[in-house]
């Protein structure tokens, strides 16, 4: 995680960052984020990233890259607004022990935040339309010889994969189906039988409940409804809710906040760890030194 010392809406690259430009409340921010860390650092072993100043968007690590066994891929943003994170992330990734890989500059790709493992042991499930290419999808499939399912984003608030769709670690989806087209949603029905789908409404899907870290049989998010929350109590979830409104102002939420290092549920560090190779605990982002 990064946390939010110089985090502001200064620019608007999405449409919930309209209308928002310098209205996020440093303290409110500041105390939504540490309640978040709190809850994470209780189930996971957290690192940090420095925040660096002129880079209000970095507190969103998810962008940061993909992680896969000991290498990671970096992001390679798509608006010039964000494009100086990148150099501090590879700094931080390389100092940890990672590999790094680059995508060539025509491939513009947005790490985690367009990226999420099935839970199960399937496919990359990877995000396009928006901030990520469909080229890089591919190049992470001749990378490391993985299977990726692209999924195509029509709609302009849901532009990065974790705002709408969110594997979870029961095998079961959570997810937004009118943010995909048609042939996106057939594959999420072929790969999903219909009791996995979880088929989130419209005001859960604006409350960022897709943007939800998991820990186990635990699922923290912003803010979710009382019908999503008994279905996912149902399924055997607990559901931990932390206000995050601050940071919707920008257009991200607890998802978007976190990079996943490793991971109880899917752990694919089956070769080469890295150097510096935490202990066996989730690790879910990054620190400096
Ligand atoms: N303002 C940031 C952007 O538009 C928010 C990023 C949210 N991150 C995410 N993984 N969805 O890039």
């Amino acid at each position: 995680m990064c946390a939010p010392t110089y985090y502001d809406v200064d620019y608007v690259i999405n449409p919930w960052m309209e209308g928002n430009v310098h209205a996020a409340s440093k303290r409110r921010a500041g105390e939504q984020w540490n309640a978040l860390y709190a809850e994470l650092c209780k189930r996971a072993s957290v690192r940090l990233v420095d925040p660096v100043q002129g880079s209000p968007d970095m507190v969103f690590t998810a962008n940061a890259g993909l992680k896969f066994e000991g290498e990671v891929a970096l992001s390679r943003f798509q608006f010039a607004e964000r494009q100086g994170e990148a150099e501090w992330f590879e700094r931080w990734f390389r100092r940890a022990g990672f590999r790094v890989r680059e995508m060539p500059p025509e491939m513009p790709f947005e790490g985690e935040g367009d990226a999420l493992w099935a839970m199960d042991g399937g496919p990359l499930w990877a995000g396009w339309g928006f901030r990520t290419s469909l080229e890089s999808h591919r190049r992470l499939e001749e990378w490391w010889g993985i299977e990726v399912s692209s999924l195509r984003l029509v709609d302009p608030r849901f532009y990065h994969l974790d705002t709408c769709f969110a594997p979870l670690p029961n095998g079961d989806v959570m997810y937004f189906p009118a943010a995909f087209d048609q042939v996106s949603r057939q594959s999420v029905e072929v790969y999903y039988p219909q009791q996995r789908r979880i088929i989130v409404s419209e005001e859960d899907a604006t409350s960022f409940c897709c943007n939800v870290v998991c820990l186990g049989d635990e699922l923290v998010m912003n803010h979710v409804s009382i019908e999503l929350r008994r279905d996912l109590e149902s399924r055997g979830f607990v559901v931990c809710e932390t206000p995050l409104d601050e940071f919707l102002k920008a257009g991200g939420a607890a998802k978007c906040l976190v990079m996943t290092l490793s991971s109880a549920a899917r752990e694919n560090t089956k070769t080469e760890k890295p150097e510096k190779a935490e202990d066996d605990r989730q690790v879910l982002s990054a620190c400096a030194d």
